[in-house]
């Protein structure tokens, strides 16, 4: 039979929280979990599972949420969660006797809000007929007892009339909500274990203008569902976020970047990405980076990959370049150059002429280099830029008849976003998608909307 669960959820990146869940509990093969009750406007959600041994599956690596309790009871205030439990634990009587020898403390969570630690624990003793026999122990105990506050309902009640009137629903909603739960803490996430400030770029040893950030870094990795051994490649590595992070799930990880220089880093000071995956202590799964033009690749047909996480160049910060040259007669017979007896573009130092090259382009030779390449049920998952407010004009998404887009999910900056966009590698005895190729539906389009300050095509035609 199963249980009910409460997810305490953070709130960060509220719009990507179901995508990192639901991809964990695929990985873990946790099946059909009921999601819906989700909303982005506060951090509860309940659900439903069969044991703690799911929970802990599914919530040990999350960076969005804080944890998993078992549910025991709920209430809009504290007579009636208390009401509710008692009820609860008479149609479960059995529900605590696992735990009454155990040694235990009480945790007191607030949402928006805290009680004094005096009223914390008048609280706390109202539960003594829990009937509880074990040891208290505040450090190290065998169970903690949570009871869970949320005080944003009582935000509502301290508004000003007019900001009352206007939220009247919502705050007649919001009351009807529990404010208080209670229950038994399963498993803390890995957000509490200050794994944001370890991966912090703050300090990290080697890091460039496009790094990217630490938290939707080890976001990517969840939704991408890399875990221990599985080949990870980024093909627009840069300084590396985007592998570090996936090695810290047990992936090996190998990336490459037409940047010999963000590849080669600091000499002078001696850093590189090794250094960073050195820092973190996670040497183990890097395997190495090469210096390539993604257009251009050399790996080989049968090499195969199990997830692709990347941020790819926008062309705006960082150069989108191909090898290559618009102005060929400016190269004709330098193939010919000989330096100390040897073949110029043979030589080590040798600087490949590059082109620019246009974003659409590039990603949909992603998404055919993928579909190649990512073992079946394999996860691409890239970060696209696109324009917001946009008028008359849809985001065009790219597509391929061979990889299933399961998630677009969006970080809204000011004028643009920039979304992560996920896909299942698919065999097409099985699964038949549309393909839609961006350089096809407009060129240069986010670069130019970038660089006229994002100006509707309208205004710009005018
Ligand atoms: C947005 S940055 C990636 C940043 C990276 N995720 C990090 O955390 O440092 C894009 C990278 O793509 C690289 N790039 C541009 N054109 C490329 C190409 N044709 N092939 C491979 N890499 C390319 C750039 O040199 C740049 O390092």
């Amino acid at each position: 039979m199963s249980k009910d669960y409460l997810i305490l959820l953070a709130q960060s990146n509220p719009n990507f929280r179901i995508a990192e869940l639901e991809s964990l509990a695929d990985l873990y093969n946790i099946p059909q979990i009921d999601f819906s009750s989700h909303s982005e406007a506060h951090p509860f959600l309940k659900i439903k599972l069969d044991n703690d041994e799911q929970a802990k599956r599914l919530i040990k690596r999350t960076i969005l949420t804080r944890g998993i309790f078992e549910l025991y009871a709920e209430g809009k205030n504290l007579t009636e969660l208390h009401n509710n439990l008692k009820i609860f634990l008479k149609t479960n009587p059995n529900i605590l006797s696992e735990y009454r020898d155990s040694s235990f403390k009480f945790d007191v969570i607030g949402y928006k809000g805290n009680k004094s630690l005096k009223k914390q624990i008048e609280m706390i003793e109202t539960f003594q007929y829990l009937e509880l026999n074990g040891k208290i122990d505040l450090k190290n105990p065998e169970e903690i007892f949570t009871i869970i506050e949320n005080y944003d309902r009582i935000d509502l009640v301290n508004q000003k009339t007019e900001d009352k009137k206007e939220n009247f629903e919502l705050f007649n909603k919001k009351v009807e909500n529990s404010s208080y739960y209670f229950g038994r803490q399963v498993q803390l996430s890995l957000r509490t274990s200050n794994i944001l400030k370890k991966y912090d770029l703050k300090t990290r040893k080697y890091i460039g203008t496009t790094t990217f950030e630490s938290e939707l870094s080890l976001v990517s990795s969840n939704i991408a569902q890399v875990s221990k051994n599985k080949l990870v490649y980024d093909p627009f590595v840069g300084t590396g976020s985007l592998l570090l992070t996936s090695a810290n799930f047990g992936g090996i990880t190998i990336g490459s970047d037409i940047d010999v220089r963000t590849l080669n880093g600091n000499k002078e000071k001696g850093i590189n990405i090794g250094s960073n995956f050195e820092q973190l202590n996670i040497n183990l799964q890097f395997l190495d980076v090469l210096a390539m033009d993604f257009t251009h690749h050399c790996l080989s047909q049968n090499f195969k990959i199990d997830t692709i996480v990347c941020d790819p160049p926008y062309g705006v910060r960082e150069g989108l370049k191909v090898l290559g040259t618009n102005r060929p007669k400016r190269f004709e017979g330098k193939e010919n150059i000989i330096i100390d007896g040897e073949k110029s573009f043979l030589r080590k130092d040798y600087v490949q002429p590059k082109k620019a090259f246009e974003l659409e382009k590039l990603l949909d030779e992603l998404l055919e280099f993928s579909s190649k390449k990512l073992n079946k049920n394999g996860r691409l998952c890239f970060w696209m830029p696109t324009v917001n407010e946009v008028k008359n004009e849809e985001h065009v998404i790219p597509r391929h008849c061979e990889l299933e887009l399961i998630y677009n999910m969006e970080q809204k900056f000011n004028k643009w976003s920039r979304r992560l966009l996920v896909y299942v590698k698919r065999d097409l005895n099985e699964y038949k998608g549309e393909t839609i190729k961006l350089n096809e539906v407009h060129k240069s389009y986010f670069r130019e909307r970038y660089f006229n300050g994002f100006k509707s095509i309208e205004d710009t035609i005018k």
